[in-house]
């Protein structure tokens, strides 16, 4: 229907007839003149209607209300002197309309488009709408180059693009599955992949030396704004592999991908250990924008005269004393924000925050009374504190420690607003341990199909694994591992995962099976492409970058699912609902 996307119109088109078509973003009657403000996919064209020009095109443009959907024709011209407008790469010109078509009426919009403080309910209500604005437009523009960059790169590296089921049988990743009911198979259900691991060995196993996939996930977990229950992976598996061939792999296709979307990033990333993530940041993710760094002081405290901390810095292999240095932190806080710092803390399961202050004469604060002259030195010295700094202590078991402080030098960032715009800071996350214990329960860091460096271990816990994770922001972008090819392991990782044989040939025989004929030393990794583009567009939810999100309630607000079913078809799948469910 048009000649021209608006995009396109420019000078060059001065005195030539063009025909657009798109949607009333704003109308303006100047009594008699009247002018449309009218949007495409991507820009706005100003259209002006003349009585004296063209009678029957100005009697129709009276009629037209926002976001009427209109096809124009008309000749360009130059705008007026001063009434160019600068933001549009239409702004120098206008159209004198010849003809006007009114392909659709549009009743009022139930929201203001252009409001981005709109309650988030209305707006999924009606997400086709929200969709209808430039900043969508560009959000999926960028996703789409995104992910055609994606396959590029991966192809350039002779990567096979492979689909694997939908229907399937459950992956543990460490959420809960979504289940389907089967209709043939009455009390029996298919599970949704929460990643295609499985099959993705499988392919290895199959001899397909490299595949990936944009696949489809799903995990019922507690949603938060960089989760959703379904999202989308970059996912990628290749063979005769290690972790340094699988990184370089990772590292070209972020880079790839970055510079298609007009970003310039380097082209490898820093590295940095499991554990020294934790002691200096509290965290597997740490934000690299900024410093912040913690350092153990467990040893000085050892000494002091307090009981509470003496006895906490005596058991060093279990507990943490850390200090976290805020340059200039004595200056800029006030005694409420300091209280308030402790409040926060508290939040996360701590039972204080000892804080010292750097004074001209020395370090001062509740906690200096405990401490010698040569100890508080040794504090000054080690945490490199200047006249004007606040260290902040926390102290007690060490996971404990980790989260709060960790949480804590998040907060401290934000508030003293330090975390710089407009900046991409990778990190690889490496050595993870290969468990965890939690409540006298050891579970997988990574997932079960992970490699350990050695089984030779006296504490689980201290078994490291040859796992990775790409962190971007203080976000986890991605993560990957090499995984275990030998069936004998793979039975061994189950048996410490407390996974009975029945239960592990039950869940996954096949798998087992598999890894008895010729399975290849293989590996490989996933990026998730929602919070990849997330993190691209500063988008503050991850909800923005899926063009039909859930809410945090998991529910999709502009077709109600999850909705009932009639009895009929509850009865087709075997299934009875015993109770409505608590909503
Ligand atoms: P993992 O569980 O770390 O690894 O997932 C990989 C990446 O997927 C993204 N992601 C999510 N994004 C949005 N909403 C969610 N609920 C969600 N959960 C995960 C994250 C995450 O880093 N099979 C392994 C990969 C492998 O070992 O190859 C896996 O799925 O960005």
């Amino acid at each position: 229907m048009r000649t021209h996307y608006c995009a396109e119109v420019n000078e060059t088109h001065i005195g030539q007839e063009v025909t657009v078509a798109g949607w009333v973003a704003s109308r303006r009657d100047h009594g008699g003149l009247i002018f449309i403000d009218l949007r495409d996919k991507d820009e706005v064209i100003q259209l002006v209607c003349d009585p004296a020009d063209n009678a029957q095109a100005h009697k129709l443009a009276e009629e037209v209300r926002d976001q009427f959907v209109l096809v124009a024709t008309g000749k360009m011209r130059a705008r007026g002197e001063g009434l160019e407008n600068p933001k549009l790469k239409t702004g120098k010109v206008e159209m004198v309309v010849d003809k006007l078509t009114i392909e659709n009426r549009s009743k009022p919009m139930p929201f203001d488009l252009n409001d981005d403080k709109v309650n988030e309910e209305i707006k999924l209500k009606h997400r086709y709408l929200e969709l209808r604005t430039q900043k969508s437009y560009d959000i999926f523009k960028l996703r789409s180059k995104a992910t055609i960059a994606a396959r590029n790169s991966l192809d350039e590296l002779d990567f096979l693009e492979v689909e694997t089921p939908i229907l399937t049988k459950s992956t543990p990743e460490g959420a809960r599955d979504y289940l389907v009911p089967s209709r043939v198979h009455g009390g029996e259900f298919y599970a949704l992949p929460q990643s295609p691991q499985l099959f993705k060995q499988l392919l290895m196993v199959s001899g397909f030396d490299r595949y990936f996939q944009i696949a489809k996930c799903f995990r019922d977990e507690d949603l938060r704004a960089d989760r959703q229950p379904e999202f989308t992976q970059i996912d990628v598996e290749m063979s005769f592999c290690d972790q340094e061939d699988v990184i370089k792999v990772a590292e070209k296709l972020i880079s790839d991908v970055f510079t298609a979307c007009g970003f310039n990033i380097p082209a490898t990333f820093k590295r940095m250990p499991y554990s020294e993530a934790m002691e200096k940041y509290g965290s597997d993710k740490p934000d690299m924008r900024y410093g912040l760094e913690m350092v153990d002081v467990i040893d000085i405290f050892e000494r002091c005269d307090n009981e509470i901390f003496s006895s906490i810095a005596s058991t060093p292999k279990k507990n943490r004393i850390k200090a976290l240095k805020v340059p200039k932190g004595d200056e800029i806080f006030s005694k409420r924000q300091m209280k308030g710092f402790e409040e926060y803390v508290r939040k996360f399961g701590a039972s204080g925050l000892g804080y010292f202050q750097m004074k001209e004469d020395g370090l001062k604060g509740p906690l200096a009374k405990f401490f010698t002259e040569e100890d508080l030195q040794a504090i000054i010295d080690r945490c490199e504190l200047e006249v004007g700094d606040a260290v902040f202590f926390g102290a007690g078991e060490k996971k404990l420690v980790w989260d709060y402080m960790g949480r804590f030098r998040i907060y401290l960032a934000e508030t003293m607003d330090i975390i710089p715009e407009n900046v991409f800071e990778f990190l690889w996350v490496m050595d993870f341990p290969m468990f965890e214990v939690e409540d006298g329960h050891v579970k997988a860091l990574h997932h079960p199909f992970t490699q350990p460096k050695s089984l030779d271990f006296n504490d689980i816990e201290e078994i490291e694994s040859i796992a990775y994770d790409i962190v971007l922001n203080g976000t986890e972008l991605g993560g990957g591992s090499i995984r275990i090819h030998k069936e004998d392991m793979q039975a061994e990782i189950f048996k410490l995962l407390g996974i009975s044989e029945e239960e592990a040939q039950e869940k996954f025989g096949f798998l087992l099976d598999a890894l008895k004929y010729g399975a290849p030393p293989h590996g490989g990794f996933a990026l998730g492409l929602d919070r990849l583009i997330m993190l691209m567009t500063g988008a503050s939810s991850i909800r923005e970058v899926i063009a039909f999100p859930k809410t945090q309630r998991a529910q999709c607000l502009l077709t109600q699912a999850p909705s009932p079913v009639d009895a009929e078809q509850l009865k087709e799948l075997s299934l009875r609902i015993r109770q409505q469910p608590a909503t």
